[in-house]
């Protein structure tokens, strides 16, 4: 899919965790935008049938996003997430869960997931946290996708273009969820993605698509006129009917008492921004960047605290524009994000 020729420039991102679904790829293709399904934390089977389920609701192009794998062996030097562990010991006390025993291994199993987005090719292939590696891209070019790489700055696009990537997505700090910063100990920057635009274009000239912060037609408009060819929203879709989004999380959104989104590592050992919550407040200062093994350890926390929605103890994913977010179909989302512009006609 030649991202610059949507009928409506909209992306709705790709949202690991439940969020992303296929009916809310299908609404958001048939509004004129285009959607991801996110395949972080999937397994390779579970992905399979969500690809599957995608195609049997829609004929329009999609695309899958991937997490690119750290190497665990150079994060598990020096990081104590032991320590981090026993200091989640008490709240997992509280909640009857056990926590698990660090994994060092790709739990994500990217290889696999490669081989089958290669078996079985969709319209367009993302990755965030890292560039996959020039053979991936070739193989998934060779089978038909468009591969789109997630940058938080100037050198990490240079690195995606040595690989052959098709096109970029620029992800400003406002961004909701995890920052795609190619090392998992990085400081994030503070770039919005008007910086970041800028930044990249000097390096590069392949298609940008903007990301973060981006939560109506107005801020569309100007992303484009900055020369982005589309923008991806995630944060404007948490609410939408299609969207998978736990209750906990869409009650957390709708909570005035949370006024913050910040950018912590409490809860995967990546950085990410959401909602300053209670586990937020305790725990920020003491995780470590090792991922996803601290995303492992607190799972445990985050799934007792979902199940009876207590929105204090799970990760309120959200970008800085979350404010004054409300529930709405899918294709009301996308027609809000159309570029001013272009409503106008
Ligand atoms: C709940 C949530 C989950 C996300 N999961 C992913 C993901 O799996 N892969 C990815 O590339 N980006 C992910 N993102 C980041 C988005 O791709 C995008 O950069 C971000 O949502 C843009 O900022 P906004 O939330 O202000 O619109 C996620 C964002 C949110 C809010």
């Amino acid at each position: 899919m030649d991202l610059s020729a949507l009928r409506v420039p909209v992306i709705a991102a790709p949202m690991a965790g439940g969020p992303s679904t296929p009916e809310l790829v299908a609404a958001v293709s048939a509004a004129g935008g285009f959607g991801y399904l996110a395949a972080g934390y999937l397994t390779p089977d579970a992905l399979r049938e969500k690809i599957a389920a995608t195609r049997a609701l829609t004929d329009s192009p999609f695309g899958v996003n991937v997490f690119v794998p750290a190497r665990l062996d150079e994060q598990r030097q020096g990081a104590d997430v032991e320590a981090y562990r026993g200091e989640l010991l008490a709240v997992a006390d509280a909640l009857g869960v056990e926590l698990p025993q660090p994994r060092w291994d790709d739990t994500d199993h990217f290889a696999d997931k490669i081989d089958l987005l290669v078996d079985d090719p969709v319209d367009t292939v993302s990755f965030t946290f890292g560039c996959p590696g020039a053979e991936v891209v070739r193989r998934l070019q060779s089978a038909g996708s468009d591969v789109v790489v997630t940058v938080t700055d100037a050198d990490e696009a240079l690195a995606a273009a040595r690989e052959g990537a098709d096109a970029l997505c620029v992800q400003g700090s406002q961004a909701g969820g995890h920052r795609s910063t190619h090392r998992v100990d990085a400081i994030p920057n503070d770039l919005s993605y008007v910086d970041l635009l800028r930044e990249v274009r000097s390096v590069s000239a392949l298609p940008l698509v903007a990301a973060g912060g981006i939560a109506d037609g107005r801020e569309a408009a100007r992303a484009l006129s900055l020369g982005a060819v589309a923008v991806q929203a995630g944060t404007a879709f948490l609410l939408a009917d299609k969207a998978g989004t736990s209750a906990a999380h869409r009650a957390g959104l709708q909570d005035p008492a949370l006024d913050r989104s910040v950018v912590t590592r409490a809860f995967s050992g990546r950085p990410a921004r959401g909602l300053r919550n209670q586990f937020v407040r305790d725990h920020d200062a003491q995780s470590v960047p090792v991922f996803p093994v601290v995303d492992q350890l607190t799972k445990p926390i985050r799934a007792a605290a979902a199940k009876v929605e207590d929105h204090q103890l799970v990760s309120l994913w959200a970008g800085t524009r979350w404010q004054g977010l409300r529930p709405a179909a899918a294709a009301e989302v996308v027609a809000a994000l159309a570029p001013v512009d272009d409503r106008r006609r």
